[in-house]
């Protein structure tokens, strides 16, 4: 604009003013007044000059100026990629990232931290650490033990309280600083170790188990022979003695402990013994059939006053098992079933498909139910409640299932029900 203005000026002058200067005037002042307009026309002309470079500077200045600000656009939008990346990657991390300034504000909170910390970015972010996290009991913060001190820490870990209860954290903290070194926070990445801690319990459980197991086999190796001796003599005494030899009784007691000994010892060898899978396709509810129906004898047998229920989801349910081992499973689940019923009761059986293809079978009785403190013992070889139990029954149970690449679940109200169930691939896959 203001270039156009001033190349405009010349031509604002009236349309005669250099053509017929001061016509009618004396010489003098004629010669003057040339001079003058001499004098103003090389002045315009200068002006105007000057006008076009500067026009000319203008355009390269703006020029330059447009080229500044594409480039600057550019590396704004660069850092902004740069930044959004940045955030996909800390947003979607599965460790928590924590960053604390030099004042000790939280000035990052990722969404792993919301989920592992249970608190709302809005609750902790431009907040002083110390104050967000004050109900920790021992108040000892790493993280701002890190800035204070700077000094890193690596693979550690915390217990921290979060709500009525608690978990393992492990972190590492790291001193936050700019290139040039200054200091400008510390940030914390942890992680919940909850699971890890579970996993790592269970397996120094198994390991337990199998040690145990293998000691036990051991045993029950080094007994079975003796223990034949025993009963074999114990025979020949019984039979030696007369009818009414008071001594009788005290023989028959001997027979009876060696084959409740016997049973325990076999028992240990199923449980303990390398298991090699025969996997076979069978009609589930054929199968089963036969196992109830010798359930139902034994029930007779006892007489107790037990029904069987079947609750068959599907008419026809396949499923590829080894059809002996998985009879000692339910064979075992239903003889605990009919133990825990005193007087009249109800065991069924439902079996069901699951969207996966996975068989579900359901053993429910209205027994006398487990007490929640020893549930995570049942499973427990020689865990027994019962004065004539092995406490080897679900422990082989589940070890077949395992097998199965199964899992099996209890759930149970101590006085109204238990309830084992066992999920299997019908396909059969293989484990352990
Ligand atoms: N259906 C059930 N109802 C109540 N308690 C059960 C049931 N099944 C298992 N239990 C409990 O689990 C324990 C372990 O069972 P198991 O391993 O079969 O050994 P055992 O039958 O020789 O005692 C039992 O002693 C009993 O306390
Ligand atoms: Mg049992």
């Amino acid at each position: 604009m203001v270039r156009a203005a001033m190349q405009n000026l010349p031509n604002e002058m009236p349309p005669d003013a250099s053509a017929s200067p001061g016509n009618g005037l004396p010489g003098e002042t004629r010669a003057q007044l040339d001079q003058v307009f001499q004098w103003f026309n090389d002045n315009v002309a200068k002006l105007e000059g000057a006008y076009k470079d500067l026009g000319v500077k203008f355009d390269k200045i703006s020029q330059e100026l447009e080229e500044k600000n594409q480039k600057l656009e550019a590396s704004f939008s660069e850092t902004d990629r740069v930044e959004n990346q940045l955030r996909s990657v800390l947003e979607s991390l599965d460790s928590s990232v924590v960053m604390i300034d030099t004042e000790e504000r939280i000035t990052l909170f990722n969404r792993s931290a919301e989920r592992i910390y249970a608190m709302k970015p809005e609750d902790a972010l431009g907040k002083s650490y110390a104050e967000v996290f004050r109900t920790q009991a021992d108040a000892h913060f790493p993280l701002i033990e890190t800035l204070r001190h700077q000094r890193n820490l690596l693979g550690h870990e915390k217990y921290w309280k979060i709500g009525g209860g608690g978990k393992p954290i492990g972190y590492t903290t790291s001193v936050v600083k700019n290139r040039d070194g200054k200091v400008l926070g510390a940030v914390e990445i942890s992680t919940d170790l909850t699971n890890i801690k579970q996993m790592q319990n269970q397996m120094q459980h198994a390991k337990t188990l199998a040690a145990l197991g293998e000691m036990a086999a051991t045993v029950a190796h080094e007994i079975r022979n003796p223990l034949a001796g025993i009963g074999g003599f114990a025979g020949l005494l019984e039979r030696d003695l007369e009818g009414d030899d008071p001594r009788r009784a005290l023989v028959k007691k001997i027979v009876q402990g060696v084959s409740s000994l016997n049973k325990i010892v076999s028992n240990l060898l199923v449980y303990t013994r390398h298991m090699e899978l025969n996997l076979q396709r069978v009609d589930f509810i054929e199968w089963m059939e036969e196992i109830l129906n010798y359930a139902e004898i034994e029930i007779a047998k006892e007489n107790k006053d037990i029904a069987i229920a079947r609750d068959y989801r599907f008419e026809r349910m396949e499923a590829r098992i080894d059809p002996e081992k998985f009879q000692q499973v339910f064979l075992n689940l239903i003889f605990n079933a009919i133990q825990s019923i005193e007087g009249k009761g109800r065991i069924t059986i439902r079996a069901d498909l699951d969207e996966k293809d996975f068989l579900r079978i359901a053993i429910i009785d209205d027994g006398k139910g487990i007490p929640k403190d020893i549930m995570d013992k049942i499973f427990n070889p020689f865990f027994t409640t019962k004065e004539q139990g092995t406490g080897l029954g679900l422990a082989i149970v589940q070890r077949i299932v395992t097998l199965h690449g199964g899992t099996i679940t209890v759930t149970s109200e101590p006085g109204r029900f238990t309830r084992f169930e066992i999920r299997i691939d019908t396909r059969g896959s293989v484990h352990g």
